[in-house]
């Protein structure tokens, strides 16, 4: 592929005057059909005009992306959904007034969303960003914006300006330094399009909260378990290999007392990396990367990305040990589902 002159734009959520000139060139790009990577609450996003199908052509092809596999359309303003989307269904309703958030709502589609977006599938999934940059640039772009995560596929997805630069620099037209994204995994996915509404990936918004607003929720097996093959998938992204680092990894869960003892035997005798909460361990060292405190894991899932993609560039390791939340309510239901999958679902109770 040509390789492309990626302008990098710093932008603050001030949305001061030299935020709003920056967001006005990114947004010129995106009405063009040029490819912008911009920070959400959750992870970058690398978004494309939603209605042109050959700039959203250009994501797959930036990304490595399957082509089987659809993205989701960001508007700024949750009255704009109606455009793209049948919005009729009661349940709706109730997960629109939560919005603008860290949710996505997969509903039938209307004709004007082109097939390359939802890879063929006659539904489509819409979300809202908390995120002020997001929104700024939505809106004065003038157009729905395709996004998925702005890293390479395969890769986890990029919760800082850095990741994406590694990952896109010289793939795209323009990259939005916004620093770090404050929630670190993406965002929930619920279909309506299903019997009974369906969770399809776990985040920010959670589980609780869902069966608060609308009652009865499915987790779909895929959640916490491996498809198994032959098995139907409702969501394509859930068949792809996600975020697994180089090296192999283990998780762990149980007895924190055993856990503290496994990992300091491990980091005496192993050459590992270890990803844990403050309390499993007493040293800090580069091997070691803390994630936060074990009564909160919100910190855990703001660095769940950075840490694993920190794995892969230490040196003189080869394998990784991961603890796990306590168990999967709130966000840690999110973690669970991540780590999972980095670890090709290896967990070991102690
Ligand atoms: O937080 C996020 O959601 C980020 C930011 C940029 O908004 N985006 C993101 O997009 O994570 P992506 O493409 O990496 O993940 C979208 C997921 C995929 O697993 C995809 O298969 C699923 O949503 N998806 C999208 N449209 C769908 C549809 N119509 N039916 C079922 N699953 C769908
Ligand atoms: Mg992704």
């Amino acid at each position: 592929m040509k390789v492309k002159d990626t302008l990098i734009l710093k932008v603050t959520d001030k949305l001061d005057k030299s935020d709003i000139e920056n967001l006005t060139v990114a947004a010129d790009i995106l009405r063009r059909g040029g490819l912008v990577a911009f920070p959400t609450e959750t992870v970058y996003g690398l978004g494309a005009n939603a209605l042109d199908k050959d700039a959203v052509n250009s994501i797959f092809e930036a990304k490595g992306r399957p082509q089987d596999n659809p993205l989701i359309v960001h508007v700024s303003d949750k009255e704009d959904i109606d455009k793209y989307a049948d919005t009729k269904n009661p349940l709706f309703l109730p997960l629109k007034e939560q919005m603008p958030s860290p949710l996505t709502v997969i509903l039938p589609k209307k004709d004007i969303i082109p097939s390359v977006v939802t890879a063929g599938l006659d539904s489509v999934a819409m979300r809202v960003p908390e995120s002020v940059i997001a929104r700024k640039l939505i809106e004065l772009s003038g157009v729905p914006v395709a996004a998925p995560s702005a890293n390479l596929s395969g890769k986890p997805s990029p919760t800082t300006a850095q990741h994406v630069i590694s990952d896109m620099e010289g793939k795209v037209d323009c990259i939005i330094d916004a620093g770090v994204c404050s929630v670190g995994v993406e965002s929930t996915v619920i279909s309506l399009c299903e019997s009974v509404p369906t969770l399809f990936r776990p985040g920010g918004f959670t589980l609780e909260m869902l069966q608060n607003l609308i009652g009865k929720v499915k987790v779909s097996d895929a959640v916490l378990s491996s498809l198994k093959s032959g098995s139907k998938v409702q969501s394509p992204g859930m068949k792809y290999k996600h975020y697994a680092p180089s090296k192999p990894v283990c998780l762990l869960k149980g007895d924190s007392e055993k856990i503290r003892a496994f990992l300091k035997q491990k980091y005496d005798t192993e050459k590992c990396a270890i990803i844990c909460y403050d309390e499993d361990f007493d040293l800090s060292s580069d091997r070691v990367l803390l994630m936060g405190k074990r009564n909160s894991s919100k910190e855990y899932a703001t660095r769940l990305f950075d840490a694993l993609r920190k794995t892969d560039l230490i040196n003189n390791t080869d394998c990784v040990y991961a603890v796990l939340p306590d168990d999967t309510s709130g966000i840690s239901l999110a973690i669970y589902n991540r780590m999972l999958r980095a670890a090709a679902f290896n967990v070991r109770e102690l």
